[in-house]
């Protein structure tokens, strides 16, 4: 990472919302063929909530969780600078942020989304601390939201027993250098493997029959599953590292391993591989399943409201999906 700093990044608040309808293995076990125990041993996911009801989306858990960070520290919305919504499951191709930006009052805040699956939420974060650490912008709402039980096929077993809807908000603000929290970052992708993970559109095969023009629509998840397993337990620690030892820091440095939250066996696969102590791992999928771009604020503000998180500790947070692409964030957190 080569940086310009002239300001470093400090997190404010958080903030997270989750549907209230659950759906557990048992019930999921009504709906494909599969059972508790095929679930949990392979995934460590016992439930997941859905967002359910007519006309129901994204934008609905978004405003939730940030409107939760914005109470926390009863911060007017029209302080806010800019809104990065991290999603793959927008209810608009042209963009939600805007109708988040309009649902909080954030009056003054210039809004984007950002499509990055379930790594979303950290090149979000890293796009907003650039915002800040050039001194552009003094306060940012960064989310982090997903329904993919809207692109998930039902009766494919080997997909929608993974997904789980959710969204977690932080509110971000610009700091002196030396209070900075955002210590290094390292982001990757590599497009040869996009296959292995996709949420593809289609094209009809019939053309208009006057302009030659296909069109189509966007098909559901589908999911390499052995190969994800395995890019993920080999790049992910592979990215860890090299952030650490870039600004000479090892793996006994770190306090807290926050992992995307995609299936409990490589969030212990990854700890395993850079001998860092399972009890450091921050862990929540059991109940929420694979949130995607949610997965990681959704765990960091349970985290904090439970007071698992001290003053001065290192989180290693590390995003991973879709793309392929994956990334690392160094982070020492400041109390809030
Ligand atoms: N219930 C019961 N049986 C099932 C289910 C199910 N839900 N799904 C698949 N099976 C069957 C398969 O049909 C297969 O049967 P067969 O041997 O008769 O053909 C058998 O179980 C084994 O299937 P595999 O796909 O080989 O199962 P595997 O052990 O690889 O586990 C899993 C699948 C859990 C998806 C695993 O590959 C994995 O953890 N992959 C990581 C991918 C991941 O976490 N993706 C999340 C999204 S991506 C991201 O967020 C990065």
């Amino acid at each position: 990472m080569k940086s310009f700093m002239v300001q470093g990044t400090k997190i404010l608040a958080t903030g997270s919302a989750i549907p209230s309808s659950s759906l557990n293995n048992d019930q999921m076990s009504k709906i494909v063929q599969t059972s508790d125990d095929w679930i949990f041993s392979r995934t460590g996911i016992k439930e997941r909530r859905l967002l359910t009801g007519y006309n129901q989306s994204v934008t609905n858990l978004a405003t939730m969780a940030s409107q939760k960070a914005l109470d926390k520290i009863s911060m007017d919305p029209s302080e806010i600078d800019l809104i990065i919504l991290a999603t793959s499951s927008p209810n608009d191709l042209f963009g939600s942020a805007s109708q988040i930006q309009s649902q909080i009052g954030a009056v003054n805040a210039v809004a984007f989304d950002l499509t990055a699956a379930c790594s979303g939420f950290v090149l979000g974060l890293v796009t907003a601390s650039q915002f800040l650490s050039s001194g552009s912008y003094r306060k940012i709402l960064v989310i982090g939201a997903d329904v993919l039980s809207k692109w998930i096929d039902w009766s494919d077993r080997s997909t929608c027993i993974l997904f789980g809807d959710g969204a977690g908000a932080v509110i971000l603000e610009s700091c002196p250098i030396k209070d900075n929290s955002i210590l290094n970052f390292q982001l990757n992708t590599d497009g040869n493997y996009s296959d292995h993970l996709s949420i593809a559109y289609q094209d009809e095969i019939s053309p208009h029959p006057i302009l030659n023009l296909h069109q189509g629509c966007f098909k559901y998840v589908s999911m390499n599953g052995k190969e994800v397993y395995k890019f993920a337990v080999s790049q992910v620690p592979l990215s860890i590292s090299r952030c650490l030892s870039s600004i000479n820091m090892s793996v006994h440095d770190i306090d807290w391993l926050l992992l995307h939250q995609a299936n409990e066996r490589i969030l212990k696969a990854v700890a395993e591989k850079l001998s860092i102590s399972s009890n450091k791992i921050i862990a929540n999928l059991s109940k929420y399943g694979n949130t995607s771009a949610a997965s990681i604020p959704l765990a960091l503000d349970e985290a904090i409201q439970e007071n698992r998180i001290s003053n001065d500790d290192i989180i290693v947070i590390a995003g991973f999906g879709a793309g392929l692409t994956w990334g690392t964030i160094i982070m020492r957190w400041k109390s809030i």
